[in-house]
């Protein structure tokens, strides 16, 4: 069976795989298993805004005021490159890998302010489309089913409850940060889910053709095979 799909997976067109959900869904880890597996190119948006976020704190840019982050953005260039020892796609700011310093609560505490901002969702979503014009791509987000790429073949809508959620984020944190407070983690992802949620430009939503996967009590040995199915399915002939 698995022959087959590899086989079919290789044979077939390339196609475009979507991942959207709330934080701590267990997104990326889905989104960068499924791309090993069919030798396909993850790419975790978040990550953009995440860099862009690093970039307006460490410059100083006052995100408020739509001139300087026009001007800020003309200075910002990401780059995804795989690392060698591991083999996971890293995000690099304008030539530095920051794929760790981004996750601190410095940036989680912004981020959804800055993604929320049209000016910088045109620059990110332009970037995202480029990195999608060849397809074999894997790529997780809020929007990716929606805006990014609104024809994508398969498209995954992740849900998890939130306690679950706050444990898995809780656990990330601390591993970097042992003085996190899982509250401290609770009230961040709630904070940013209400924003993502809420935002005027491309809010999370399930779009109409995504299929939802509630991870709540599914290993993620599990969770992979359902993204696998579904990805079979679709590069069958019909
Ligand atoms: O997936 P994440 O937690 O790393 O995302 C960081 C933030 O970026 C999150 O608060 C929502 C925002 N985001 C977005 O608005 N659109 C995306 N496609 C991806 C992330």
């Amino acid at each position: 069976m698995h022959i087959f799909f590899d086989f079919c997976a290789v044979m077939h067109p390339k196609i475009i795989v979507t991942i959207d959900g709330l934080s701590s869904c267990g997104k990326s880890t889905l989104a960068r298993q499924l791309a090993k597996k069919l030798g396909y190119l993850y790419i975790d948006s978040g990550a953009m805004y995440r860099a862009i976020t690093l970039y307006f704190l460490r410059n100083n840019v006052n995100y408020e005021n739509v001139k300087e982050v026009k001007e800020a953005l003309k200075n910002i260039h990401i780059s995804f490159d795989v690392n060698p020892h591991h083999l996971h796609s890293e995000i690099y700011l304008n030539g530095e890998n920051v794929e760790y310093i981004i996750r601190d609560i410095v940036v989680a505490e912004k981020v959804s302010e800055v993604a929320a901002i049209g000016e910088v969702r045109t620059f990110a979503v332009a970037a995202q489309k480029k990195m999608g014009e060849n397809k074999g791509i894997v790529m997780d987000g809020r929007d990716i089913g929606t805006t990014v790429f609104p024809k994508a073949e398969v498209k995954i809508y992740m849900i998890a409850d939130e306690a679950v959620r706050v444990e898995r984020r809780f656990a990330e944190m601390y591993e970097k940060n042992p003085n996190i407070t899982i509250d401290e983690v609770k009230a961040n992802i709630a904070r940013r889910d209400y924003i993502d949620s809420n935002r005027e430009i491309s809010p999370l939503r399930k779009a109409d053709d995504a299929i939802v996967l509630d991870n709540t009590r599914l290993t993620q040995k599990e969770q992979l095979e359902f993204a696998l199915n579904l990805v079979k399915k679709q590069m069958q002939p019909a």
